[in-house]
């Protein structure tokens, strides 16, 4: 059977490439920073050894408007072009031609259907940046086959959170009982609290800093039952305009599993929205244990999980600091 490797959940931002690539006087003060931050992350992917990427993103009415927006759709395209025009334009985006895995495509469709997920799909799907920043910022070559899944985070109704969690549950069984010798890497892209256009869109903070605090610890220790409690529709939406792009987070964690703690987690305070980088390890290798220390190391995140207090920068109680316990192979136990 497939091995899941690597789940991957970090926040998209249009920007880092742009931050990062542009001429060092153009550069913002916080580029290297977040440049250092996004390739120690980049580390935990690269030591998953991955064949091929499970890529979990939100079409953002670039293909899909309301005059048909799937809510949950998988691409089954033997290859995919990406990034348009407006990325290309606003964010500096480059284009890309993107390689599928058909028989993983075919498969995850037929095996989600058999789970109760009526999947609409795409042989024609072209992909945007939700999926295009996490390639940018993990997996810069480019160089594995993807099976895109496409949610609806952006046009109300809008599936509960526990149907995005639910979702992850299925992506995940259909992962492990696909018959392959390949390692699989699963990758999402949301967001913490966001403010698009709206009067709280570009402050110091995201608009609602609690809740990135709250999001980053539940996600990383896999508490989804807090998840399940606190986060509504209405929630999600009290906490900024755009900040439904949790629930791909959270379809994430339904794919690392309930009770599952991070292997790394990470975060920086943009001034308009934090970024958050989590990486679980299903099957947690010595080498993948070091690589997580590693990162951290460089990056200041932690090899394990973060608390509420950690992400504010508050003391932490002697003991209180969440992490995984690991066994003289480094596997967590
Ligand atoms: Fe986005």
């Amino acid at each position: 059977m497939a091995q899941l490797t690597a789940v991957l959940a970090s926040t998209h931002h249009p920007f880092y490439y742009k931050a990062t690539t542009s001429p060092p006087e153009d550069r913002p003060p916080f580029a290297a920073d977040w440049q250092r931050k996004v390739e120690a992350y980049r580390s935990t992917l690269t030591a998953a050894e991955p064949d091929v990427l499970v890529m979990v993103g939100a079409d953002h009415f670039h293909q899909f408007f309301l005059d048909g927006y799937p809510q949950f759709l998988i691409g089954k395209a033997p290859r995919y072009d990406a990034t348009f025009y407006n990325e290309i334009r606003e964010f500096g985006l480059p284009t890309y031609l993107l390689q599928g895995h058909e028989e993983l495509s075919g498969y995850m469709l037929q095996g989600l259907m058999d789970r109760d997920f009526d999947m609409a799909f795409s042989h024609e799907l072209k992909i945007d940046h939700s999926i295009i920043c996490p390639i940018i910022t993990v997996r810069p070559d480019a160089d594995l086959p993807v099976v895109p899944i496409y949610t609806n985070i952006f046009a109300p109704p809008m599936p509960s959170p526990r149907r995005f969690y639910q979702l992850g549950r299925a992506i995940r069984e259909v992962i492990d009982a696909f018959p392959s010798d390949l390692r699989v890497a699963a990758i999402g892209t949301g967001h913490l609290s966001l403010e698009l256009g709206g009067p709280r869109q570009f402050g110091e903070h995201g608009p609602d800093a609690q809740f990135d605090a709250d999001a980053i610890e539940w996600l990383s220790t896999g508490n989804v039952d807090a998840i399940l409690e606190n986060v509504t529709h209405e929630s999600l939406a009290g906490a900024g305009n755009a900040t439904a792009g949790f629930m791909d987070l959270l379809l994430m964690a339904g794919i690392a599993g309930p009770g599952v703690e991070a292997a790394y987690t990470d975060q920086l305070d943009l001034f308009h929205t934090r970024e958050m980088y989590i990486t679980w390890n299903p099957n947690q290798t010595p080498q993948q244990s070091d690589a997580a220390r590693r990162a951290a190391d460089v990056s200041g995140g932690v090899a394990g999980a973060m608390t509420a207090a950690q992400v504010l920068g508050e003391p932490v109680a002697p003991g209180a600091a969440v992490e995984p316990a690991v066994d003289e192979a480094g596997a967590i136990v």
